[in-house]
């Protein structure tokens, strides 16, 4: 098997960075949209053959080191009981988003094994599928990013809502929170279990909140969640990726505990790196997805001095975010074959 991502979570040696990208199991395929011409894309997330089929794409295009499942982090709030629609071109939304407590009441705390079977049973054939060729990613939402889908109904700039439920009722939204830190937790444990060989939480909104606001409502819910995570889930790898927030690296990587802290594209990255080496961790990221748009020599150049600057073991090469949908996927391509040529020359330190 191609190990070489579960070496670098562990900061072993290799002979080069693993290099994945997030968001490479969508739009920038063309199969993925002879994909989606034929199933929605909620039948693609539910049906366990279909999210599998999607996996694999850029296993097979791209020749990445790493599947990453194909799935949503809003399974979660669908699976606690609140309706996700899927609106063409526009994205899932929910139509009766939670305000209240009465609303939070009437949300259940999902079993992974049912309500959720259909990731875990993903998980199962994604892994007979690869058969040993890379490994496999499960993933979830932060708990302050789900929360915050929860509240907008909808991604926003802002996220005004979700930040006015923390200043008026900051009690409700501890008690979402908790809740959600819980499930998250249970549902990365099962997939441990399923199959997933390394784990990511995307708090993808943790940029929506200054110092204060990330310390009591994003970090202590995402350390309880990798706490979880592990218990009984081994030594599995846990990436952390809270973008919007590279000011708190060092608070992500001391307080969460993950084995990998994800860099986005804001960040210098041989500042980071210098900043996380007291701590234990790896690192993983941050080419700017935008640069995905130049021609392929200057993707070339850009990616030696990101290879440059987190040189040294422990390090996952990746975006600094997603993947934007309308990226040439030969642009992609050289990304991925830019990182392999270059990658080992940039091993010592
Ligand atoms: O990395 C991967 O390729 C694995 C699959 C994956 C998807 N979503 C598939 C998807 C992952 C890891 C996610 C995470 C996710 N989903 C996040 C966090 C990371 C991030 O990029 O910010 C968020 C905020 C969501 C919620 C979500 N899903 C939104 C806001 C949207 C609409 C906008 C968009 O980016 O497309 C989605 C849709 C979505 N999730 C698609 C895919 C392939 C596009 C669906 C389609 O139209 O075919």
């Amino acid at each position: 098997m191609n190990d070489l991502l579960l070496r670098a979570c562990r900061r072993e040696s290799v002979e080069r960075p693993p290099v994945w990208m997030m968001r490479q199991a969508g739009r920038c395929l063309p199969e993925y949209r002879v994909l989606r011409a034929k199933a929605s894309f909620l039948t693609l997330l539910t049906d366990p053959a279909l999210a599998t089929e999607a996996t694999l794409l850029p296993v097979n295009r791209l020749g990445v080191d790493a599947a990453i499942l194909f799935s949503d982090i809003l399974v979660i709030p669908r699976a606690m009981g609140m309706e996700l629609r899927v609106e063409e071109g526009v994205g899932p939304w929910f139509p009766a988003p939670l305000r209240s407590a009465a609303d939070l009441e009437r949300l259940r705390d999902p079993v992974p094994e049912e309500e959720l079977a259909f990731v875990l049973q993903a998980i199962g054939h994604t892994r007979r599928a690869l058969e040993g060729g890379v490994p496999l990613i499960g993933f979830a939402g932060g708990p302050w990013t789900l929360a915050s889908y929860m509240i907008e109904g909808r991604g926003s700039q802002t996220f005004s809502q979700a930040k006015r439920l923390l200043v008026e009722n900051p009690a409700l939204a501890h008690a979402l929170l908790a809740r959600l830190a819980a499930t998250v937790g249970r549902f990365l444990r099962a997939q441990v279990t399923a199959g997933a060989q390394v784990l990511q939480i995307f708090e993808s909104s943790a940029g929506a909140l200054g110092p204060s606001d990330f310390r009591a409502f994003s970090l202590p819910y995402l350390s309880a969640s990798v706490r979880l995570a592990r218990e009984q889930g081994g030594d599995t790898p846990v990436i952390v990726f809270a973008p919007g927030a590279g000011w708190a690296l060092e608070e992500v990587a001391r307080e969460t505990g993950a084995d990998v802290v994800g860099i986005d594209w804001r960040t210098d990255g041989e500042e980071a790196r210098r900043r996380l080496a007291p701590f234990e961790v790896a690192a993983q990221g941050n080419f700017d997805p935008s640069w995905l748009y130049a021609p392929p020599e200057i993707i070339q150049t850009r990616v030696r001095e990101m290879l440059r600057a987190f040189e040294g073991p422990g390090y996952v090469a990746n975006l600094g975010h997603g993947i934007l949908p309308d990226t040439p996927v030969e642009h992609v391509q050289t990304f991925v074959e830019a990182v392999k040529r270059n990658g080992g020359s940039f091993l010592s330190r």
